[in-house]
C-alpha cells in the first residue's frame, strides 16, 4: 500500500514538474519573441517531426525486410558453415569453402570408376554422325552393330550380308555401325571419314573404344537412337559374329508389342561369376546380389523404340558395370519391365552351328563360326525357293 502511494506521489511530481519544464522552455521571453508564442502550436509540429521520423524509419524496415532479403535469395548461413550449429558442437564454423556466385567451370579432377564400372552417364560426342538418315529412310528397324573402329573387314562382310537387306517383308531396314575411338585423342581418322562418304552408315562416339567399355557403347547406341531414330519401331542390338535372317526378325516384330518390349535369348537367374578369373567377375562391393535380374545376351536383342528413352533414365540411377547385357538387364528391372521370351527358343542361337538351309530359316539369330565363310552361306540361304 504505502509503496502505491508513493510511487503515485512520484508520477505526480514528475508530472508537475515536466508541465514546468515546458512552460519555462517555451515562453523564454525576447529570443522567440519572432515564433508563435503558442505552445499548443509548437508541440504539434515537434509530433509531426517525430512522426515523420517514425514513418521514415518504418520505410526504411519494411524496405529492408521486403526487398533486400529477397534480392539474396542464396544467402543461406548453413551453407557458408555461420549456422549455429558449428559452434553448439564447439567447434570453429567451417570456412566458406565455395564463391558466392557459381563456381568457374574447371572440370574435376579425374577419377577412375575403377575395373568393373564405366564412365557412364558421361558426356561423349559424336565425330561421325548419321544424324537425317532416320529421318529420310524412316526405316521398321534399325540394326545396330557395335564394333571396332579399325574392323573394316567385318563392316565389309555384314554389308554384303544380311547388312544389305534394305526391305524385309516390305518394311524398311537401317543398318548402322557404331564405334568409339581407337585412342583418346585422336585425329580424324582418314580412311573412316572415306568410308562414312562411301556408305553413310557409320557412329563414332569420342568414348575409347575397347572391352571393358562396351557398357559405354551400348548406352552411347540408346542416346543415338533416342535422339535421332524415334520414329522407327524397333532397334536391334547386334555383334558382328552373327548371323542374322532378317524375313523372320521382321516377322517376329509384325506381332511384337510396340512398347516395353525386349527381347532375344533370355538368361533367366544366372549366377554373377565371384572369381577373380572369370571374364566376367564381379566383386560383391560392385553387386551384392547373388544372381542377375532377367537379361537378353549381348549377342543379339531387339527392342521397342520407347525403351532407349527410359533406359537411359534408369541408367541414372543404376551404376554402370561392365558388363553391357547385365547392365541393361539391371536398367529393365529398375523400370520394373522383365525381357519378353522369342515365340520359339530356337530363335536365338548362342552355339554355332553348320549351314542348313532349312534349319537356317527358322532362326533369327545365331553366333557363327570363325571358320565359316559367311559369304558362302549367305549366297546359299538367299537362293530362291523353298528353304525346307
Ligand atoms: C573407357 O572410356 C573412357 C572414356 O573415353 C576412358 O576414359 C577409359 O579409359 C576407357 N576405359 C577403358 C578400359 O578403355
Amino acid at each position: 500500500m504505502t509503496e502505491e502511494r508513493g510511487k503515485e506521489g512520484r508520477k505526480e511530481g514528475r508530472k508537475e514538474g515536466r508541465k514546468e519544464g515546458w512552460k519555462e522552455g517555451r515562453n523564454p521571453g525576447a529570443e522567440d519573441a519572432g515564433k508563435p508564442p503558442d505552445g499548443g502550436r509548437w508541440c504539434s509540429s515537434s509530433r509531426r517531426r517525430l512522426v515523420f521520423v517514425l514513418l521514415v524509419l518504418a520505410v526504411v524496415l519494411f524496405f529492408y525486410n521486403a526487398t533486400v532479403k529477397d534480392l539474396l535469395p542464396a544467402w543461406n548461413p548453413a551453407k557458408w558453415g555461420l549456422a549455429s550449429g558449428g559452434q553448439r558442437h564447439g567447434v570453429l564454423p567451417p570456412q566458406p569453402r565455395a564463391p558466392p556466385a557459381r563456381p568457374t567451370p574447371t572440370p574435376p579432377p579425374y577419377r577412375s570408376p575403377g575395373p568393373y564400372l564405366v564412365e557412364y552417364p558421361s558426356e561423349y560426342h559424336f565425330l561421325i554422325n548419321e544424324p537425317t538418315a532416320c529421318e529420310r529412310r524412316k526405316p521398321f528397324l534399325v540394326l545396330m552393330v557395335p564394333v571396332a573402329p579399325d574392323d573394316r573387314a567385318h563392316r565389309d562382310v555384314i554389308r554384303s550380308t544380311w547388312g544389305g537387306e534394305r526391305r524385309a517383308l516390305g518394311r524398311a531396314v537401317a543398318l548402322f555401325f557404331l564405334m568409339g575411338l581407337h585412342a583418346a585423342p585422336a585425329p580424324p581418322d582418314e580412311r573412316l571419314l572415306r568410308e562414312s562418304r562411301e556408305h553413310g552408315d557409320l557412329l563414332q562416339s569420342d568414348f575409347l573404344d575397347s572391352y571393358k567399355n562396351l557398357t559405354i557403347k551400348t548406352m552411347v547406341m540408346l542416346e543415338w537412337l533416342d535422339a535421332h531414330c524415334r520414329g522407327a519401331a524397333y532397334a536391334m542390338k547386334v555383334d558382328t559374329d552373327m548371323f542374322l535372317n532378317v524375313p523372320k526378325l521382321v516377322g517376329m516384330l509384325a506381332s511384337a508389342p510396340r512398347t516395353g518390349y525386349l527381347t532375344g535369348r533370355v538368361q533367366g537367374g544366372a549366377a554373377v561369376h565371384r572369381y577373380p578369373s572369370s571374364k566376367w567377375f564381379l566383386p560383391v562391393e560392385v553387386y551384392p546380389a547373388a544372381h542377375y535380374p532377367r537379361y537378353a545376351l549381348g549377342m543379339g536383342y531387339v527392342f521397342s523404340s520407347d525403351l532407349p528413352r527410359r533406359l537411359l533414365q534408369a541408367s541414372r540411377h543404376v551404376r554402370a558395370v561392365y558388363i553391357e547385357d547385365v547392365y541393361l538387364g539391371m536398367c529393365m528391372s529398375h523400370l520394373g519391365i522383365g525381357p519378353t521370351d522369342p515365340p520359339s527358343w530356337s530363335y536365338f542361337q548362342v552355339e554355332p552351328r553348320r549351314y542348313s538351309r532349312c534349319a537356317y530359316s527358322q532362326l533369327v539369330a545365331m553366333t557363327t563360326h570363325p571358320a565359316d565363310d559367311r559369304l558362302w552361306v549367305w549366297e546359299q540361304f538367299k537362293r530362291p525357293g523353298q528353304h525346307c
